[in-house]
């Protein structure tokens, strides 16, 4: 472990994303700037500055305190924790032990932020800034080569040498559908009609991700340089980056970086000095995952009800107000200038044959080290949930992970070494969606899992189309019925039967998608559903009138830790002896199960 050089120039980068925020880094953050500026002012001020930065990715260890360039991480750091920082790590070169990260595993102590085995796997490239800078300072941006590549672009390249570049990239959409994002400019270029729009889509709306959000929050500069190049390369004069309504963080900090992009010259007129102008503005989202969909979302944009529209002609031809128009998913636009900069070849040296460069993902559920995970394409769903994310906490087993938000599916375990990229994905019948990821453990009943989803989905259908508006409901009761003992042995056809009429006759891609959850379940864990029907049982002990709980007295120790776990006073037994559930009590809430560490609890 080395100590700090006190010689040195020190950089403190606090993470104040969200998910921080959430937990006091504000207050860190100012502790630390009191303390820098009233304690010994001349000698620290000269040697330290702070940062507050972007998430820095393992949120479930923040707030982060980091401290370059010896790379000491400071993890779950409290306000008032900055004192005996400030003493000892900054004024004396020492360490402070207890703030460290704990790798369980190996049961020793990590210092530097890259020995982490959660970031020792990852490749950053559209994260390449979030959590280094701070993102309300253009100047970080470009201490960090940023607007190098639209000068590069505007001054040395023309609009098709711009567009055959990303082409060659193989670049494809962040956003979910994985389309080629040059072969999108490439069709919006060669749209003769005037004028032409640029909009970022920042709706983000799956339960759970937060991809999007720290690209804008972290990096907002990235989103706006990738969008300027677009300008330039399809001759487009407006751009929106619509972001999802609740994100107030994320609209904060790009409402600074266009300010400060126009201050500079790097928007408004003559960009650079060039023949174009380009102005961007932040629409803020209409609170529906239908907006999302990129013709829902122009019609947002547009002042009219969310609501998709049949695309038999794209929006790269005919999108906002009728005019062409590209939209991108942030984390596409984060790629290009990070594209533009490195050339395309080094970007194709990422990733697999179809897919190329990285995917960031958000890592959560029943895993150890949640939070925002970027890996090259073709990395598995093993080296993720286990090398990454640490695997699944508290003694339980791997079960199954959602891939692809709400319309995604589930995989099982037998495809843990499934390499994650576009087609892979597909082919198992699930999809990359934008990034989400969770993992759920043996005590998941998959079956209740796919009616969440779909009561989720039942609320956001948009109800224009008849295969969508109805078959979702459908879907829901009949899973419903099952998780409630009343399934019958046809339900099974009937679900398939509804979820492929939904995914052929479905106007948008949420009712064509919205059955992914129910066929890839039906596909990897039929017995479980089968079980439900015919053996009038829940094997993970989820629905309440299917499960019932005992205690093996063999593994019970007695130690008495699930007696006040429970609300109905069920369980008995004296200390250090076997306890037992009274039936006619429990209620199966099944608090007891996940209180257990001897896994002594069984379902019937
Ligand atoms: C129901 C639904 C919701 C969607 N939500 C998002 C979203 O939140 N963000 C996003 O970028 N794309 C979303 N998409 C995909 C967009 O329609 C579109 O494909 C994407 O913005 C294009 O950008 P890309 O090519 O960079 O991925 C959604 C699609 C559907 C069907
Ligand atoms: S399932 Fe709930 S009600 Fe039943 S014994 Fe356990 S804690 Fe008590
Ligand atoms: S927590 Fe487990 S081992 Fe302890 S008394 Fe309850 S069932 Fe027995
Ligand atoms: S918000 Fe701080 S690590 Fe993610």
């Amino acid at each position: 472990m080395t100590t700090m050089n006190k010689s040195l120039i020190h950089l403190l980068l606090v993470c104040c994303g969200t998910g921080c925020v959430a937990n006091g880094a504000r207050e860190v953050y100012q502790a630390l700037k009191d303390n820098l500026t009233s304690d010994d002012k001349a000698v620290l001020a000269a040697t330290t500055s702070a940062r507050a930065t972007g998430c820095h990715g393992l949120c479930a260890q923040g707030p982060f305190v980091r401290i370059l360039p010896e790379d000491i991480t400071y993890c779950r750091v409290k306000a008032a924790d900055i004192p005996e920082i400030v003493e000892k790590t900054l004024k004396q070169g020492e360490v402070v032990k207890r703030l460290l990260f704990r790798d369980r595993q190996k049961k020793t102590l990590v210092q530097g932020q890259n020995d982490i085995p959660f970031y020792q796997r990852q490749t950053r490239v559209a994260l390449r800034n979030v959590g280094l800078i701070d993102p309300s300072s253009l100047q970080d941006y470009l201490e960090r080569g940023g607007y190098r590549t639209l000068e590069k672009s505007l001054l040395d390249m023309r609009p098709e040498q711009v567009i055959e570049e990303i082409i060659k990239s193989g670049l494809r959409g962040r956003g979910g559908g994985g389309f080629p994002t040059g072969l999108k400019w490439k069709a919006c270029a060669a749209t003769p009609a005037q004028p032409r729009y640029i909009i970022c889509n920042g709706d983000e709306g799956d339960p759970g991700a937060f991809m999007d959000e720290s690209i804008m929050e972290g990096d907002p500069h990235s989103v706006l340089e990738g969008m300027i190049i677009a300008a330039y390369a399809v001759g487009a004069s407006n751009g929106f980056i619509y972001v999802r309504d609740e994100y107030a963080q994320s609209v904060a900090s790009l409402r600074k970086a266009i300010e400060e992009a126009e201050n500079h010259g790097f928007l408004g007129e003559n960009i650079l000095g060039s023949a174009l102008s380009f102005n961007i503005e932040i629409v803020r989202g209409g609170g529906a995952f239908v907006c999302g969909e990129e013709t829902a979302l122009i019609a947002s944009i547009e002042g009219n009800v969310g609501e998709p529209r049949d695309k038999y002609v794209f929006p790269s031809e005919k999108g906002l107000w009728g005019q062409p128009t590209i939209i991108n998913n942030v984390e596409t636009w984060a790629n290009i200038p990070v594209i533009m900069e490195r050339g395309a070849s080094w970007f194709t040296s990422l990733g697999t044959e179809g897919s190329k460069g990285t995917k960031v993902f958000s890592l959560v559920g029943k895993v150890a080290n949640t939070g925002l995970v970027e890996v090259p394409m073709g990395t598995t769903l093993r080296e993720i949930i286990f090398d990454i994310g640490g695997g699944v906490p508290k003694g339980r087993s791997f079960k199954a992970v959602q891939t692809g938000g709400p319309s995604g599916g589930c995989i099982p375990s037998e495809l843990l070494d499934l390499k994650v990229d576009f087609d892979s994905l597909s082919q198992a019948g699930s999809m990359m969606g934008s990034g989400g990821l969770i993992v759920m453990d043996d005590r998941t009943c998959m079956v209740e899992v796919v009616r969440y989803y779909l009561s989720f989905l039942a609320g956001e259908s948009c109800g224009k189309c008849v295969p969508c508006r109805e078959g979702i409901k459908c879907l829901l009761e009949i899973l419903t019925r099952i998780c409630h003992g009343q399934g019958e042995i046809g339900d099974i056809a009937l679900l398939e039967d509804i979820a492929e009429t939904m995914q052929q006759a479905s106007l948008c891609a949420l009712g064509r998608t919205a059955s992914n959850p129910v066929l890839s379940t039906l596909r990897y864990f039929r017995e479980e559903y089968l079980e439900h029907i015919e053996g009038q049982r829940c094997p993970a002990g989820i629905c309440r009138e299917l499960s019932e709980f005992w205690i093996d007295p063999v593994i019970c120790t007695g130690c008495g830790l699930c007696l006040p776990r429970c609300p109905v006073e069920g369980i008995k037994g004296e200390k250090k002896q076997a306890h037992w559930i009274e039936s006619d009590k429990c209620i199966r809430c099944g608090e007891c199960i996940d209180s257990c560490s001897f896994q002594a609890i069984k379902v019937k």
